[in-house]
């Protein structure tokens, strides 16, 4: 478990918060994921799932998937309540899921992100990552928009030549 300096609690998350997991996604993106999609999650072991909670308060009110394959990992997902976005609790997940992967060797974190979600390519580049390629018109466009590119994203955790 972590606090992060905002007073938000960061811990890794288990069965019990499939249905919390899947309100905040369903509320956070267009298409939601539902229980069935978190219980598949939370059950596989290659994925770390961490969730924030406001000082004091039982109700999650974030999350990160994050997949470890290797040496490498990616980012499924990550969504912050509508009402404690601005606040730093994205980054104090992903510094928190950082500082696992490292530990564990990771050397490489990975991520696709729509080009037109400003708020997430700022949050990932401010962390860090740099954009590795694209996939033009990835994601389905809406009702009289365009289709937007996906970014391919990258971390360097660990360098080749460290030791
Ligand atoms: C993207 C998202 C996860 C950011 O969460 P957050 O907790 O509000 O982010 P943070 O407070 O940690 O912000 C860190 C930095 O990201 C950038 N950022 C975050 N939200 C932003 C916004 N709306 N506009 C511009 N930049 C933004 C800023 O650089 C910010 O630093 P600053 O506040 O010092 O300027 C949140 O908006 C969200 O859940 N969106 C819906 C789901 C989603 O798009 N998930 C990502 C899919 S890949």
């Amino acid at each position: 478990m972590r606090v992060l300096e905002n007073g938000y609690t960061v811990r890794d998350l288990g069965i019990d918060s499939i249905s919390a997991l899947a309100n905040l996604h369903k509320s956070s993106f267009t298409q939601g994921w539902g229980a069935h999609d978190f219980a598949l999650f939370l059950q596989d072991q290659k994925m770390k799932v961490l969730g924030a909670f406001p000082n004091g308060n039982p109700d999650l009110m974030a999350y990160l998937l994050v997949r470890c394959v290797a040496d490498e990992a990616e980012v499924i997902s990550l969504a912050v309540g509508r009402r404690h976005r601005r606040r730093g609790v994205a980054v104090g997940l992903l510094d928190a899921a950082i500082d696992t992967l490292y530990d564990k060797g990771i050397k490489e974190l990975h991520l696709e992100v729509d080009e037109s979600n400003k708020a997430a390519v700022e949050l990932y580049v401010q962390a860090g990552f740099e954009v590795i390629g694209e996939r033009r018109a990835y994601y389905k466009a809406k009702k009289g928009e365009k289709a937007s590119n996906a970014l391919m994203m990258r971390l360097v955790l660990a360098d080749e030549t460290e030791f």
